[in-house]
């Protein structure tokens, strides 16, 4: 196992407490060797340990992360003009979002490296995540937040698990740039951010999961960008999973993006330089990122895969939400509706499997179901006014 530079190719050994490429600074990512692919094989069990043989680091810490539910979607689907659309659906995970995956890999590389403490900036979910493995690992978490930006259900989770939790005054932007320095000049302090590709690791095992499940790798996967460590990781598991001769094509890579907080595909659409954006802003708090970490992975994994990006406004992001909850009884959190409102604005030539993966449980953000009129009854306790409200 080796690390190896995205933008620079410069490689170095396995060293998980390098976050960035000595050279150049940009993003790792970790690679094996041709015999380890070799060894790779025997998966038993169930969720991300069954992959342990093409993962980083033995199982040390887990709470039964991976495993989730991959859900046809029928109705949705005749809707949409999809023959087979499926929803994976990340909130089944054990702080219900996809960021235990990483977590739990990651988790335990900061045990092997002797942490003391482990640290993150997060719009929410990734403190979650964090908070509930370091206490189950016997580790101090520190979490920044962007000050009054993070939704209720994750905030309380980063609480109850006991995180120290710094809230910054400025974006998820600052709040990175910040953790960054810190993990740099206090070494027992060990990061876990997807910046990390050790943590990432742990996230490709979702690819893996679909491709089993299916028998194939799908038409098209359709997915939330924020940072875009997921969509990096997830393609880096699809290639694996081809590369052990387990599938034989790769699926078209759809990353989606709110529009007021789309730096990846603006540059996507428009060809031409990546830029940050300064003031992201959406409904959809987990994906409010100006200076995505890993947008040169993502706009790799997009042209690689022949897939596309695109923008949604928060209205179709909080209309797919209400469709999908009522629709097929799932329910998501607004940035996990990012896929949906999607494929209900463009077609995806050519797609007949489509799977849409659905980042964080809906309960996460109950706030965001605020923004409409809700219809509820105060009756009397009595059969007649009961009746009343079936009817009505
Ligand atoms: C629910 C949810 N969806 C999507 C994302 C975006 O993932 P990534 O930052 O890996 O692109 C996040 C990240 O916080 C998230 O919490
Ligand atoms: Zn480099």
């Amino acid at each position: 196992m080796f690390l190896r530079c995205f933008a620079c190719d410069a490689r170095y050994g396995d060293e998980p407490t390098l976050y960035t490429c000595r050279t150049c600074t940009s993003p790792l990512e970790v690679n094996y060797t041709d015999t380890e692919f070799r060894r790779a094989g025997n998966f038993e069990g169930q969720g991300v340990w069954r992959y342990q043989s093409i993962l980083p680091v033995k199982r040390l810490v887990t709470l039964g992360e991976g495993g989730t539910g991959l859900h046809p979607c029928d109705r949705v689907g005749r809707d949409l003009g999809i023959p087979k659309l499926f929803v994976k659906n990340e909130g089944e995970n054990p702080t219900g979002s996809f960021k235990d995956r990483g977590m739990t890999v990651g988790i335990a590389l900061a045990r092997k490296v002797g942490a003391k403490a482990v640290a993150c900036a997060s719009t929410g979910n990734t403190s979650a995540s964090m908070a509930a493995y370091a206490a189950r690992a016997g580790l101090t978490a520190l979490v920044l937040l962007p000050a009054g930006k993070v939704a209720l259900g994750k905030l309380s989770q980063a609480i109850a698990h006991g995180a120290k939790i710094a809230q910054i005054d400025g974006n998820f932007d600052d709040a990175m740039r910040l953790v960054v320095e810190l993990s740099l000049e206090e070494r027992s302090v060990y990061l876990l951010n997807s910046i990390n590709a050790y943590r990432l690791e742990g996230q490709k095992t979702l690819a893996f999961e679909v491709c089993e499940a299916l028998g194939d790798a799908p038409d098209a996967l359709v997915l939330p960008m924020g940072n875009a460590g997921n969509i990096s990781a997830i393609w880096k598991g699809f290639n694996e999973w081809k590369r052990l001769g387990r599938i034989k094509r790769l699926p078209r890579m759809i990353g989606v993006q709110a529009e007021k907080a789309a730096p990846i595909a603006r540059a996507w659409r428009e060809r031409r330089a990546f830029r940050t954006i300064e003031d992201p802003e959406t409904i959809a708090t987990a994906i409010r990122i100006g200076a995505p970490v890993s947008h040169q992975k993502a706009l790799a994994a997009l042209e690689e895969s022949r897939g596309e990006a695109g923008t949604v406004t928060d209205r179709e992001i909080l209309d797919a939400q209400r469709y999908l909850a009522r629709t097929e009884g799932l329910f998501v959190e607004p940035a996990s509706a990012v896929p949906i409102a999607y494929l209900r604005k463009h077609r995806l030539k050519g797609a007949r499997t489509v799977v849409c993966v659905t980042t964080g449980h809906g309960l996460k953000d109950p706030d965001a179901l605020r923004t409409a009129p809700v219809k509820m009854h105060r009756i009397k306790p009595t059969l007649a006014a009961l009746r009343k409200v079936l009817e009505g």
